[in-house]
């Protein structure tokens, strides 16, 4: 019987040297794949893109999340968990009338996706859903949400139509053959209440920063153009005993408005006037022009053209305030410019969107005021205010 040589150590180096061919041959590479695959799991996907691929996940179901929230925004679910400072499954089943399935469907929507919290059996409300989805907040945003349903939800498939394009192709979805959402509303009076709702939701939300940041110490009339249904005049006025509001909006906005401000305790100091501000004069009686949630509506050259009548309506010393949210100068968000921009294009107007800090300050230079400052304000909100020397 012969013995086989023991390799030299020349071969025994070969065999080190051909990893590859060793690995086809022992299965000496199998631990390898298993790493490469850890790696691609744990560290590629688990840490690397885990972000990304949540972010995907909520935009590809952006309209599932959506529709998550505004179920238990119409159930209330929100108030009710307000209410008993949190509920186990069975319990919202209960009181909501609902079987255990969907409840589980749709709890599971809204704890993944952050708008409640669940320890142990318990589902509770974040600090932000108790504040902006409950009925009984005085800061609830629940007519908006409303407007997403009616509005967004019926006009936003045609986004794709409205780029290709470049018009507000989604009006088509809404009554009549005006060239603006604001003008077609007035054929749905159901529609236009869901609409002012919650235009006053957000005012109420972003006046009070308004209030709390403009100085109008100096002004004794301010009109507010698309002032809606007042609700901004309204927490001026109050704040400052010598001032006097106004709205400037489309006549069945400004009818409607006036019967509401009619019957408020600053009635004397609080009126509305029905006009088109591209077609109408504006009143040569005032000394600030406020242009809150307007400017967005509109194009670049529409503003400039609305600026300039400004400027020219106001004396010496009268100023245009522009108070909206702002894009970030290097146009990279913020996520609510860009959440609010594609409405603008594609049911609104067809041809507005959230502008760069820089555009605004830009516009009111060109047409003459001569001193512009700009705030950072929260929520993403700035304020412009542009003084005519
Ligand atoms: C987005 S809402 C803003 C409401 C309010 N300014 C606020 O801060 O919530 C736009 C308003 O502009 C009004 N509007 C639209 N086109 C207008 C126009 N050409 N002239 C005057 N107002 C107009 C609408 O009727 C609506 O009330």
């Amino acid at each position: 019987m012969s013995i086989a040589a023991a390799p030299s150590r020349l071969e025994r180096q070969k065999v080190r040297i051909r990893p590859m061919d060793a690995a086809r041959t022992t299965g000496i590479g199998k631990p390898l794949t298993r790493l490469k695959a850890w790696f691609q799991r744990s560290v590629i996907e688990g840490i690397l893109m885990k972000r990304q691929a949540e972010r995907l996940y909520l935009v590809f179901g952006g309209h599932i999340f959506f529709q998550t929230l505004n179920a238990a925004a119409r159930l209330d679910l929100f108030t009710l968990l307000r209410k008993h400072n949190g509920l186990t499954r069975d319990q919202i089943c209960q009181e909501l009338n609902i079987q255990a399935q969907p409840a589980r469907i749709l709890l599971l929507g809204l704890v993944s996706s952050g708008m409640l919290k669940k320890r142990r059996d318990v589902y509770r409300n974040t600090r932000l859903t108790n504040e902006l989805l409950c009925a009984d907040s005085p800061t609830n945003i629940l007519p908006y949400v409303a407007l997403q349903h009616h509005v967004m939800y019926r006009g936003m498939p045609k986004f794709f139509e409205s780029i290709k394009e470049y018009r507000n192709c989604g009006l088509e979805e809404f009554d009549g053959d005006e060239e603006t959402l604001y003008q077609r509303l007035a054929h749905d009076p159901e529609v236009e209440e869901v609409f002012h709702d919650s235009m006053s939701a957000l005012s109420v939300q972003t006046n009070k920063i308004l209030a709390d940041f403009l100085d109008l110490s100096n002004v004794q009339s301010l009109v507010d153009i698309g002032g809606g249904d007042g609700t901004n005049i309204i927490t001026l006025t109050a704040k400052h005993p010598h001032l006097k509001g106004r709205v400037f909006d489309l006549p069945s906005v400004a009818n409607l408005a006036r019967e509401q401000l009619a019957a408020h305790p600053n009635a004397s100091r609080l009126g509305a006037v029905n006009g088109n501000c591209f077609e109408d004069d504006l009143p040569t009686d005032a000394d600030c022009f406020l242009l809150a949630h307007f400017c967005t509506i509109w194009s670049p050259e529409k503003n400039k053209q609305l600026l300039k009548k400004c400027f020219d309506a106001l004396p010496s010393g009268g100023r245009v305030i522009i108070f909206n949210m702002m894009q970030n100068n290097d146009e990279t968000g913020p996520l609510s410019a860009a959440v609010g921009s594609p409405y603008f294009l594609t049911i609104a107007t067809g041809e507005g969107m959230l502008y760069t800090w820089n555009e605004y300050e830009q516009w009111a230079r060109e047409v003459g005021f001569a001193e512009v400052s700009s705030d950072k304000l929260p929520r993403d909100h700035g304020a412009i205010v542009a003084i005519k020397r």
